[in-house]
């Protein structure tokens, strides 16, 4: 059955909330001490007591909220919940910045985006430790803690501080790790920050100028990726296609071309 989805704003509200609880979950849990619970895809990726738990939370707050909502998490997956058409899909990313966590690097987030119809229409990105909060809606614009965020102006690459990001399986590092090198004397410099999130919101408010990675899973990109579209990023793919697993850029208009041309001739979204 259609149901009313509803408004962006409203999604919005229940995401902060939600997000400030499950980052107080986080933090507490980092004082109390990291517990690795089990690796995922490769021995260095692994899963903490912590992203188990702010996953729990938020998926039973949700379940309290908005019963009838799809959810997809990662720890979790979607869990067995489907979206009805016009139905709301929540998109959670428990802990992004899981090994900054395990390090006590203070630099890893809670990320809950809300999508209607395959959009995400809101989303919240909260890096635990220093409380920094960015928001947005489809269309609202993109705020950090009250303040309307707009993408950097650099219009030079080779001025261009570009954040990117590796994956977890060897064979992919050193695909990326390749391109990387070759790109590095057409930029500024290169962050390895270790938090995608938080990447795309740094580029919201251009203390980025830009980003790119391959492999990123939709919750690393859903309320990273709206906070920096509403700040003026241009967020695709290589070739028109859309953001995705293949690639994801984020760079201001003047920056997207030069830096998708470069990642194209490299091959940044081949390798395994
Ligand atoms: C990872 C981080 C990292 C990025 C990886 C992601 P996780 O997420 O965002 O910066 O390079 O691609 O998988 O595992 O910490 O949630
Ligand atoms: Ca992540
Ligand atoms: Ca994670």
């Amino acid at each position: 059955m259609e149901r009313t989805a509803p408004s962006s704003g409203e999604l919005l509200e229940i995401a902060v909330e939600l997000t400030r609880d499950a980052a107080a979950t986080a933090y507490r849990m980092r004082v109390e001490g990291v517990s690795v619970a089990a690796t995922k895809s490769t021995a260095t990726d692994v899963v903490t007591a912590a992203d188990r738990a702010v996953e729990t939370q938020v998926l039973d707050a949700l379940r309290r909220l908005r019963p009838a909502d799809a959810v997809l998490g990662e720890e979790y997956g979607a869990g067995g919940t489907e979206v009805a058409p016009g139905g709301v899909r929540w998109i959670l990313d428990p802990i992004d910045g899981t090994v900054n966590y395990l390090y006590g690097l203070p630099h890893y987030a809670v990320s809950l985006a809300a999508e209607v119809d395959g959009e995400v229409v809101a989303g919240v990105v909260r890096n635990v430790t220093t409380g920094e909060e960015w928001t947005a809606t489809a269309g609202g614009g993109a705020w950090r803690d009250g303040e309307r965020l707009r993408c950097s102006t650099e219009t030079d690459l080779g001025q261009a501080l570009v954040g990117t990001g590796f994956g977890y399986d060897p064979k992919r590092r050193a695909h990326q790790a390749r391109v990387v090198a070759e790109l590095i004397p057409h930029v500024r410099d290169i962050r390895r920050l270790g938090a995608a999130a938080l990447d795309l919101c740094l580029a919201a408010e251009g203390r980025l100028d830009a980003y790119y990675e391959k492999g990123l899973a939709a919750w690393d990109q859903a309320a990273g990726g709206l906070v920096a579209t509403e700040a003026g990023l241009r967020v695709a793919g290589l070739g028109g296609r859309p953001a995705g697993p293949d690639l994801v850029i984020a760079a201001p208009p003047a920056l997207f071309t030069p830096l998708h041309d470069r990642l194209a001739d490299l091959d940044a979204s081949g390798g395994p």
